[in-house]
C-alpha cells in the first residue's frame, strides 16, 4: 500500500490541483491532499475553510482523502508513512519554488518528493490568478471546483478577518 501526499495552502483549491492529485493517484494507491499552511503567504481562506472546500473537490475519487497539516509536513508525511510528496510543475518558476522545499523535507525526514508535469492546458491556474481575476470582478467557474467561486466571491466581499492570518 503506497501512500503519498499531496500538499499545498490551496488558498483555494483549482482545477490545476484536482489535474494534479488524479495524476498522483494513477501512480500510488493512496493520495493524502494536505491542507498546510505557508508561512510566506497570507491566506484569504481561513484553513478550515480550505480543507472543507477541498474535501468537497475530491469527494467520489476513490483512494483520495483530505487532512489538515498541523505544523510541519515532513512530520506529517513520516507519521502517515508516505512514500512521497507529490507537486505539480506548470513551468520554470514552479521548479525554483519547489526544489528547495523538495530538498528541505528530504534532508528533515528522508521523504522524496515527485514532480509531475501538469496538463498545459491548466498552466495558467494558480490559486493567486485565481484570487486575482475574483477581486476584480471576473469569472474563475472553469476554473475552479463547484463551491469555490462563490466561496472565494464571499470571502472577498467579507474583507480582511483577524482568523485569516496564518490559520
Ligand atoms: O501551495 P503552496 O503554498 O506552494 O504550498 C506550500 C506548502 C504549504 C506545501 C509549504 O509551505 C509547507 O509545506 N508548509 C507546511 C510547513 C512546512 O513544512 N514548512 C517547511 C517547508 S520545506
Amino acid at each position: 500500500m503506497t501512500i503519498a501526499v499531496c500538499p499545498g495552502s490551496f488558498d483555494p483549491i483549482t482545477l490545476g490541483h484536482l489535474d494534479v492529485v488524479g495524476r498522483a493517484r494513477a501512480m500510488f494507491d493512496e493520495v493524502v491532499v494536505a491542507v498546510a499552511r505557508n508561512s510566506a503567504k497570507t491566506p484569504l481562506l481561513p484553513l478550515a475553510r480550505r480543507v472543507e472546500l477541498t474535501r468537497a473537490a475530491v469527494a467520489g475519487l476513490d483512494g483520495v482523502r483530505v487532512e489538515e497539516v498541523p505544523g510541519l509536513l515532513s512530520e506529517f508525511c513520516r507519521e502517515l508513512g508516505a512514500v512521497a510528496v507529490v507537486k505539480g510543475l506548470r513551468g520554470g518558476a514552479d521548479v525554483d519554488h519547489e526544489v528547495p522545499m523538495a530538498l528541505m523535507n528530504r534532508h528533515l525526514v528522508g521523504v522524496e518528493t515527485v514532480f509531475v508535469l501538469g496538463d498545459p492546458a491548466l498552466a495558467h491556474v494558480a490559486s493567486s490568478l485565481v484570487k486575482d481575476v475574483a477581486r476584480h470582478g471576473g469569472s474563475v467557474a472553469d476554473l475552479v471546483p463547484p463551491a469555490v467561486e462563490q466561496a472565494v466571491r464571499d470571502a472577498l466581499a467579507a474583507g480582511p478577518a483577524p482568523e485569516r492570518g496564518t490559520r
